[in-house]
């Protein structure tokens, strides 16, 4: 058993929490929120104090951070204003969530790969046997490499559902079944399900966020987001026709 102090208990933070909480670790959750405090109290969790270890801690990030933010700026800080050791007392590493939002509990126990971000060789052993029980798939990189697989995933997402939106438009356009078009192509493994279906754009708490962020990242290096920026120029084209056929109904 670990002892496991969650900080942040939103989407992300609770679900990584009840799962390790279900895997038989002691968790405690804290929250800046005394709603989320409330809430997590109702659901039986305890919830008013971190796990104040004078031992060594392995600190984890989970949030969605643009690939540099690791080294540039939390280990660099941490070097800085941390009067415990990096590497002795404590170790940092990234490992980003790619859990959905609707069944993110769910999500946490079938994982399709895990992705953890290491600054030392070895520090993020304990991560490691963490998520044994829930997955072989385990990759241990760099926090920057890290980084870049959670941004490249959902932009990706987001240029998938762009495409097939054009698509959608395309068959209706010349009179075809979108969604025949939508079922015949997702139906070859290789290109899948998810995001095949026109007619909605991508939205949410990350995709429209993640890409936009990415974009302004790729143009603060000098270069233009060519295909992120058609991916949201569709997009936007989608929303307003969702919009416009809602008015019209
Ligand atoms: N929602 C998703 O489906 C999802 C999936 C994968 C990754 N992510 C990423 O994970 C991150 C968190 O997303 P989320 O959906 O869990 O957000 P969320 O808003 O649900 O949760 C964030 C929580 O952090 C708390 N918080 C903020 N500042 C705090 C502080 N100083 N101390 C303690 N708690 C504090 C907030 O009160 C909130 O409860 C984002 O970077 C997001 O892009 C989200």
């Amino acid at each position: 058993m670990v002892k496991i102090s969650i900080i942040g208990s939103g989407v992300v933070g609770s679900a990584t929490g009840k799962g390790f909480h279900k895997l038989g670790h002691d968790v405690l959750f804290y929250d800046i929120s005394t709603n989320r405090m409330e809430t997590l109290k109702k659901e039986g969790l305890i919830t008013d104090a971190l796990n104040q270890s004078k031992k060594y801690n392995l600190i984890v990030f989970r949030s969605t951070m643009l690939p540099g933010s690791m080294n540039e700026e939390v280990i660099d800080y941490l070097d800085q204003e941390c009067k415990k050791t990096r590497g002795k007392d404590y170790d940092v590493c990234y490992n980003p969530e790619f859990l959905r939002q609707e069944s993110a509990y769910e999500d946490f126990f079938i994982p399709d790969r895990v992705i953890i971000g290491e600054d030392v060789k070895d520090s993020s052993k304990l991560l490691q046997e963490l998520y044994k029980p829930l997955t072989e798939k385990i990759i241990v990189t760099s926090p920057k490499a890290a980084e870049m697989i959670k941004y490249t995933s959902n932009c990706f997402l987001s240029l998938k559902i762009s495409f097939f939106n054009e698509i959608g438009m395309l068959c209706k356009e010349i009179g075809v079944d979108d969604r025949a078009v939508s079922l015949g192509v997702s139906l070859d493994k290789r290109i899948g399900k998810y995001g095949t279906i026109a007619g909605r754009p991508f939205e949410g708490a990350c995709l429209p966020k993640d890409t936009k962020a990415l974009s302004t990242f790729i143009r603060k290096r000098g270069w233009t987001p060519d295909l992120l920026k058609v991916t949201l120029d569709i997009n936007k084209k989608i929303e307003e026709l969702v919009t416009k056929t809602a008015l019209t109904k």
